[in-house]
């Protein structure tokens, strides 16, 4: 299969262009494949005895997946690095600053995004964000009130740093919070099985595998008004209340495509493989009812991509 996950993501990154707040951007970066492919390793998440303090040094491209602290230190001038933070999808995570040592009135910078940006979109989307995106930045420079501690939304987040010197370094600690009730999350791996519910808020949710999946939706309601007459509602968009799957290659999931809606009227378990790089289940919810969608997935192999590609006219995901 010449276009997995990986390499994909691997573009991706190398692609990596991101404006901050105040427009300081991240140029591309200069990774092997060796490098990237890494950071997937599913080695990375046994890497943390339980009861000590995990320690290592972070790379300028890297990904973090474990409580501990990580120290950073420029070998030479690191203009454009970025690691990638995840955690369980009903876990949140903060970022502390330990120590600091970089010269932030030199042009460094050192900001904390609530979220993942790849190739210039975002996760969550915008729309699907609760807060506004100047203030998902924090940049530990800024306003002379040294930020020392910053939360996510959601069970991903990323830093962005820029140093020019070498020797200047900095320390963080890396810790995970159970949130109790996850609305966008980035799945860990590429198979699992996840109940999303919203309850009673206006709010739209989604949660995101960023690998090509089959997909098996067993239950959509909508609280005890699960019998709703479906005569008053039309359509999946006027119910107000529907879930959506989305698929296609980048990872704000404002710019996917629609495969499927399903509102009031669920029609049973819904079995699909989708060949996309991204797929997304995503739950628009009026805050009317309790919501609530579940479903399984799991990794589709190079067999039964290669048979989506060959026996789908119309699949927009290897249509690009
Ligand atoms: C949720 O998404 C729907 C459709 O995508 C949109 O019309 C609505 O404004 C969104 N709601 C919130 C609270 O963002
Ligand atoms: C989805 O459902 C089908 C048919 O019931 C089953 O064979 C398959 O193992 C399920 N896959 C997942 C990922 O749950």
């Amino acid at each position: 299969m010449e276009r997995t996950f990986r390499e994909q993501l691997f573009f991706l990154v190398l692609c990596l262009s991101v404006l901050t707040g105040d427009s300081r951007y991240i140029e591309n970066n200069e990774i092997s494949n060796d490098e990237w492919y890494s950071l997937f390793n599913p080695e990375l998440r046994r890497e943390t005895p339980e009861d000590l303090m995990y320690r290592r040094p972070l790379r300028c491209l890297d990904m973090v997946a474990v409580e501990g602290q990580f120290t950073f230190t420029a070998e030479r001038p690191q203009l454009s690095c970025a690691a990638f933070f995840m955690a369980e999808p009903s876990e949140v995570i903060t970022v502390e600053f330990d120590r600091v040592d970089i010269d932030c009135g030199g042009g460094d910078f050192i900001t904390v995004f609530d979220g993942w940006v790849m190739k210039g979109e975002k996760f969550p989307s915008s729309q699907d964000h609760p807060l506004p995106l100047f203030e998902r930045y924090v940049d530990y420079c800024d306003s002379g009130t040294l930020r020392r501690r910053v939360s996510s939304s959601q069970n991903v987040a990323m830093l962005f740093f820029r140093i020019h010197s070498a020797g200047s370094s900095f320390t963080l600690t890396v810790r995970k919070h159970i949130n109790p009730f996850p609305c966008n999350v980035i799945s860990q791996s590429p198979e699992g099985s996840y109940t999303m519910v919203i309850p009673q808020q206006h709010r739209n949710c989604s949660f995101s595998i960023i690998y090509p999946v089959e997909i098996n939706i067993s239950e959509f309601s909508l609280g005890h008004y699960s019998n709703f007459p479906k005569r008053s509602m039309p359509g999946c968009t006027e119910s107000g209340d529907f879930v959506q799957l989305l698929g296609g290659s980048g990872i704000d999931t404002s710019k996917l495509l629609p495969i499927t809606d399903l509102c009031i009227s669920f029609p049973g378990p819904i079995h699909m493989k989708i060949g996309c790089d991204n797929t997304v289940v995503r739950m628009v919810s009026s805050g009317r009812f309790v919501t609530r969608v579940s479903f399984s997935y799991r990794l589709l192999d190079s067999q039964e991509l290669q048979m989506i590609r060959l026996n789908s006219v119309e699949d927009f995901c290897f249509n690009n």
